[in-house]
C-alpha cells in the first residue's frame, strides 16, 4: 500500500490527484494552509474512494514548521512512499516586479519552500531506498517573460531543483518526476486570458497519474505545450524582449 503525503491538497488538481490514488488503494495525507477546507477535502476523498484519508496543515514559507510537519505526516501515515508537491500562488506578479518583499513571498511559495519540504521528504525516501516525488512546476518556468517572470524564475528553478533531484535519487530507487503544466481551470487562473488552451483540473489529474504510472520523468501536460514551449524557447532574445506577453 502506497502511503502518500500531498502538499497543497486543496488545489483542484490535488484533489482530483488523491482521488486516483485512494482509488488505487493508497493512503493519503492531504496537507494544505487551510485547515477547515483541507478536512473536507479529506472527508470528500475518503467518502467518495472508501479509504480514509488524513488531513493536516502547514506553510511553505514557514521553513522553521517544516521537519516536524514532515515527520508528523510520515507518522501518522505509519511511513511514507511517495510525495506529490502541488502548492504554488501567482502573487500578485505587478507588485513584485518593484517590491522585494513580494517578490520574495512569491520565491518562498513556489520554490524555497518547495526546496526545504522537498530535501526532508528525500531525506526520508532516500534512507528507505524506494519512493517517489511527483513535482508539480509549469511551463512558466521555461522562459522569462515580462509580464511574469518573478513567478516563471520561481518555477523555472523548481524545474531545475527537481531534475538534479532525480539525478541523485535516481541511485536510491527513488524517482522524481517533473511536470510542466499549462493553463489550468483553478482559482489561480480564474478570470485570465487564454481559455482556448485551459484544461479541466480532473483532466490534468488524469494526465499526471497516468505519466507517474508510467514512470515518466518530465511530462508536458498536456502534450502539446513541449512543442508550444520549444517555439517559444526559440525566439532569439532580441525580438523576445519586445513581445507583448
Ligand atoms: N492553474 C494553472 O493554470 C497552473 C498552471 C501551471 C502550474 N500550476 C501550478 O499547479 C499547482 C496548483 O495550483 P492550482 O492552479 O490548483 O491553484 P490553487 O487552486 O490556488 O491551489 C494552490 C494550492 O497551494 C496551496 N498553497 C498556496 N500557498 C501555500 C503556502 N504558502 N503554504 C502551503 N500551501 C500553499 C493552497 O493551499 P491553501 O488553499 O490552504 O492556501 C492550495 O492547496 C501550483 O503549484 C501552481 O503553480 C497551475
Amino acid at each position: 500500500m502506497n502511503r502518500v503525503l500531498i502538499l497543497g491538497a486543496t488545489s483542484p488538481i490535488a484533489r482530483a490527484l488523491a482521488l486516483r490514488f485512494a482509488g488505487d488503494g493508497a493512503r493519503l495525507y492531504l496537507a494544505a494552509r487551510n485547515a477547515d477546507e483541507v478536512r473536507r477535502v479529506a472527508e470528500d476523498v475518503s467518502v467518495r474512494a472508501g479509504v480514509p484519508a488524513l488531513s493536516g496543515t502547514f506553510d511553505a514559507s514557514d521553513f522553521a514548521s517544516h521537519d516536524e510537519f514532515i515527520r508528523r505526516a510520515a507518522g501518522a501515515l505509519g511511513g511514507l512512499d511517495g510525495v506529490v508537491l502541488c502548492f504554488g500562488t501567482l502573487g500578485d506578479e505587478d507588485v513584485a516586479q518593484t517590491d522585494p518583499a513580494a517578490a520574495l513571498d512569491t520565491l518562498h511559495q513556489n520554490f524555497t519552500g518547495a526546496v526545504s519540504l522537498i530535501t526532508l521528504a528525500a531525506r526520508h525516501l532516500e534512507q528507505q531506498r524506494s519512493g517517489f516525488i511527483i513535482v508539480i512546476g509549469s511551463v512558466a518556468g521555461e522562459r522569462g517573460r515580462k509580464r511574469n517572470y518573478v513567478y516563471g524564475s520561481a518555477k523555472g528553478a523548481l524545474a531545475l531543483f527537481a531534475q538534479g533531484l532525480r539525478g541523485r535519487l535516481a541511485a536510491s530507487g527513488v524517482h522524481v518526476m517533473t511536470v510542466k503544466l499549462g493553463t489550468v481551470d483553478t482559482r489561480m487562473t480564474w478570470g485570465r486570458e487564454g481559455a482556448l488552451l485551459t484544461i479541466a483540473p480532473t483532466k490534468a489529474a488524469d494526465l499526471i497519474y497516468a505519466a507517474y504510472r508510467k514512470r515518466a520523468e518530465v511530462i508536458y501536460v498536456p502534450w502539446f505545450w513541449r512543442f508550444i514551449m520549444g517555439a517559444v524557447r526559440s525566439i532569439p532574445e532580441s525580438r523576445f524582449k519586445r513581445l507583448n506577453f
